[in-house]
């Protein structure tokens, strides 16, 4: 039998076995849902394009989200392997920054193309699955998807159709059961943090964050965003007492985003 057509009882009961497909999972952020969704009893199916290297209840799946053949192979497999999907968190995503005269094509793609072109399509894999489990989908957006960042335009590009796509989304699935939700992070310790430092902080990397910690109104206490902090939300907008919560961008920045100091 196909796993995937199991009865809607069996999918819409939240039990021990529900199953989250987890994006960027070798990543900061995406590592750390996957260890929240482990500890409270779920099955990680891990999608990343680069190796996943984990133990437990994980089924890694190597995939490029730039491809849609293969968003959309990596959802059968995830669902395959778990007989159920109950969420989908899209924490791929890849950081560019420069100015805009000197932006190349091929920049453009990139970002757009992980970042909103992957994760659409990956979602669009899913909804079948998520109807089933009356599931849902947190999207990864930043501060960025919520207000400009001089000098990064194309990532803001990106992440504000993300948050605006989780809009939408939420509004058309509703009438289906499943919920879309993203997440607007500031500046998390991890591993994309440390190489924009490296990338464009020029000679002097810790500059380049300590110029970022700058701009957080705590002055400074300011302190970046640990990935465990982020997955500990992601988490809760997944449980069942989230049910109201659908179409949220929720700020988790220090304030980052909430007006002028
Ligand atoms: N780190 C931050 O400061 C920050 C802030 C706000 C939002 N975000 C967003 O949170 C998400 C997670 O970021 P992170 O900090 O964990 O970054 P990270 O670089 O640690 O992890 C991102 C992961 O995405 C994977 N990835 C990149 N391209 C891919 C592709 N084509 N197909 C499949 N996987 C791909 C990478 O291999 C990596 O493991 C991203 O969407 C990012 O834009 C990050």
């Amino acid at each position: 039998m196909d796993p995937v057509s199991t009865s809607m009882s069996d999918e819409t009961s939240a039990t021990a076995s529900n199953v989250v497909l987890v994006t960027g999972a070798a990543g900061g952020i995406g590592g750390a849902v996957a260890d929240r969704f482990l500890a409270g009893g779920w099955r990680v199916a891990a999608l990343d394009v680069r190796p996943i290297e984990r133990t437990g209840d994980v089924h890694p799946i190597q995939a490029d989200l730039r491809d849609v053949a293969q968003c959309r192979s990596a959802v059968a497999d995830a669902a395959q392997w778990g007989g159920r999907l109950d969420a989908v968190v899209n924490a791929a995503g890849v950081w560019t920054e420069g100015p805009s005269d000197l932006t190349d094509e091929a920049d453009w793609d990139r970002v757009i193309d992980v970042n909103l072109k992957g994760l659409y399509f990956l979602t669009s894999a899913a909804i079948p699955h998520l109807e089933r489990s009356r599931g849902s989908v947190v999207n990864l957006s930043s501060d960025a998807g919520v207000q400009g960042n001089a000098g990064a335009a194309v990532y803001c590009a990106s992440k504000g159709g993300v948050s605006i796509l989780t809009k939408a989304l939420a509004l058309e699935l509703a009438p289906r059961g499943i919920r879309v939700n993203a997440v607007c992070p500031g500046d998390v310790d991890s591993p994309m943090l440390h190489g924009q430092a490296r990338d464009y902080g020029g000679d002097e990397p810790d500059a380049y964050l300590g110029k970022l910690l700058g701009g957080y109104p705590q002055g400074a206490s300011a302190r970046f965003i640990q990935p465990s902090e982020i997955a500990e939300l992601i988490w809760f907008l997944c449980q069942p007492f989230a049910a109201p919560i659908t179409g949220a961008n929720i700020s988790a920045d220090f304030g980052l985003s909430a007006g002028i100091v």
